[in-house]
């Protein structure tokens, strides 16, 4: 080794010891007699003192080294003089007095800094990922990964689980989000496809008798990018034989409050999960991932205002959509510039508008100078009471309502089906506005008992809501075939603050329920025959009954080190149109490769 110690390791303990040291020079201090170098490697910082008289060539090298130049350093680890230590530092307390030094590689200066924070474009940050991976935060994010992984794999093993790699040259699957294809040149005109999930594989692991089966998998998805997708992401995909939907909770849930309580000991946890069916926090929350840090839970007035006359509540009311609200403690105080962003952003979600209504009173005691409502007039006071006693609404609150149409939810702004999104949109909103979300707070919920299927109008057929070989809950066993649009499954998704961090269920084990749940979606005999008649035909060797869940695991590390954006957390991400700004991949390739592979571009 070029060196006997790590500069981030040595600690008062090490007094007197001498040792050699390389690394990067993280920030340079010339006093004109005296040279400061921070010398940082991959476990932190110290600092090397240079002394003119004492070591001058070692004083020289110190003098022409810049930022980043690659340094050895050879000295005694001593005692900083008192008045002089640094406690932000581990070895704030020592130095290493310099008695010799090698530039072994110079730098050039580079494209932004990396021994602070400072605000830098994405692209460059991803064009120089090699550099922007030396900050301290990135450093942090990518070894508390690590760290999650060895804990995983840790907790599993011991727990009998079996690591088991499962192909990347895969089939393609019909349903889910869009492939990403491989052509075979072997095979010309035919693809694989980089799965989407392990989830067939490990299926049938549980047919080849493993009982209990992980992966820390690369999953492929060709779909729209945000801060928590990116095309290549990683699961812990996991799979149990003879089990439960109960012991694939706890299961998980202890993993993750060990890993918090392990790695992450500051963060609060709140433990057991608490659990809702789908049903229950769309009601409540309007969002089958709802931020449980806080509460303004959904208010429903729907019956409150039949027989009203004030047109948005009628045409909601009239043509079978919903009239739901939102009361916000303290929220009369609001200006009128702050209920025009809140509704603003219900719009962007597809309500028409958000109609307001402040108490400055108790709603059973208020009087017409009591209440302020745009629309007023329309309501009339004892409709604004009767609203404002359903929402609770004490003195000083705000109630704000969406009012919505009836008919199939779509995606069109404005459309009808668009309070729950808009009001969750408004719920997050709001939390943001008042700081209502502790930052420190894990708080993880599970959504159990998702629909079964969706209907798409679009294409006049039902999709699975998380995939084909889902089992139905037992009271929808002999129904789910004939009446799809009323089942629910056996599913289970982990969220955490309003965001997805994983989902799973209890498979279908028997070869005629599952060819059923074909039917119900209306595979053709052949299309199943074809994409799907190895899972039919391994079901009829004795499938175990058996679930799992697969877990974001890129989500999961970006949860512990609480950043947003998944990419912190991901050494080499895409942007979010899918690229790669240092290698410049995707890339045009040969034509003679195309050729082999029996392929020719279309023309544009
Ligand atoms: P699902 O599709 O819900 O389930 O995926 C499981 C978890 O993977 C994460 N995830 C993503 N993370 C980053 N970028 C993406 N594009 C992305 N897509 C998904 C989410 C999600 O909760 N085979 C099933 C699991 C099962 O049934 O066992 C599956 O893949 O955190």
């Amino acid at each position: 080794m070029l060196k006997t110690h790590y500069c981030g390791d040595l600690r008062e303990a090490d007094e007197g010891a001498d040792v050699v040291l390389a690394g990067w020079v993280h920030r340079r201090r010339d006093h004109g007699g005296l040279i400061f170098i921070d010398l940082r490697d991959s476990r932190g910082i110290v600092q090397a003192v240079f002394h003119p008289k004492d070591a001058p060539e070692a004083h020289a090298v110190a003098s022409e080294a810049r930022n980043e130049y690659v340094l050895q350093v050879r000295g005694k680890v001593r005692h900083r003089r008192p008045g002089t230590e640094n406690a932000a530092l581990p070895t704030g307390a020592i130095e290493v007095g310099a008695e010799r030094a090698k530039v072994l590689n110079p730098a050039k200066t580079p494209p932004f800094y990396i021994n602070e924070e400072s605000d830098v474009s994405e692209v460059q940050r991803l064009r120089y990922r090699y550099l922007d991976l030396r900050r301290e935060r990135m450093r942090d994010n990518i070894v508390l990964r690590h760290q999650i992984a060895q804990k995983i794999r840790r907790f599993l093993s011991e727990r009998n689980f079996i690591e088991i790699e499962t192909p990347v040259l895969a089939n393609p699957t019909p349903e889910g989000s869009r492939d990403y294809l491989v052509p075979s040149r072997l095979n010309p005109g035919n693809f694989y496809a980089l799965p989407q999930s392990p989830q067939q594989f490990k299926q049938l692991l549980m047919v080849a008798g493993f009982e209990r089966y992980f992966q820390i998998a690369k999953c492929y998805r060709d779909e729209d990018l945000r801060a928590d997708r990116q095309p290549e992401f990683t699961q812990l995909d996991l799979e149990m034989s003879f089990v439960e939907q109960e012991d694939i909770l706890q299961l998980i849930e202890q993993l993750y409050v060990e890993i918090g309580r392990e790695l992450r000991p500051g963060l609060r946890i709140p433990a057991p999960f608490p659990r809702l069916t789908y049903e229950e926090a769309m009601r409540r929350f309007g969002s089958d991932k709802p931020d449980l840090r806080y509460g303004l839970e959904l208010v429903h007035l729907t019956n409150a205002v039949r027989g009203t006359q004030f047109m948005v509540f009628k045409s909601a009311v009239d043509s079978g959509g919903s009239v739901e609200g939102i009361c916000v403690p303290g929220g009369a105080a609001f200006a009128r510039k702050e209920i025009d962003a809140l509704t603003a952003t219900v719009q962007t979600y597809g309500a028409k508008g958000l109609v307001s209504v402040a108490y400055l009173a108790e709603p059973a005691m208020a009087t017409e100078d009591d209440v302020r409502s745009p629309v007023m007039k329309f309501l009339g006071l004892d409709l604004a009471r009767s609203l404002g006693k359903i929402a609770g609404a004490k003195s000083g609150d705000l109630l704000l309502v969406v009012a919505g149409l009836g008919g199939r939810p779509s995606k069109e702004p404005g459309s009808a089906g668009r309070v729950k999104p808009a009001l969750d949109a408004l719920r997050r909103a709001l939390a943001a506005k008042l700081a209502l979300a502790d930052p420190d707070t894990l708080q993880f919920c599970w959504i159990l008992e998702f629909p079964l299927f969706e209907w798409s109008d679009e294409d006049e057929r039902f999709y699975s809501v998380t995939h084909p070989f889902t089992a139905p809950v037992d009271a929808d066993l002999a129904t789910f075939a004939s009446d799809p649009a009323a089942a629910h499954s056996k599913s289970h998704d982990l969220t955490c603050n309003g965001q997805e961090i994983g989902g799973g269920s209890i498979r279908i084990h028997q070869r005629e329920m599952q060819a059923d749940a074909f039917r119900a979606l209306r595979l053709s005999e052949e299309e199943t025959r074809e994409r799907f008649s190895h899972m039919l035909e391994a079901f009829e060797f004795g499938a175990p009954p058996h679930g799992g869940i697969a877990m974001g695991l890129d989500r999961t590390a970006a949860l512990f080190a609480q950043d947003d954006d998944i990419r912190e957390v991901i050494a080499f991400p895409k942007t979010k149109s899918a690229s790669d700004p240092m290698t410049g991949a995707p890339l045009p390739v040969d034509p003679a490769q195309l050729d082999e592979l029996g392929l020719r571009l279309k023309e544009p």
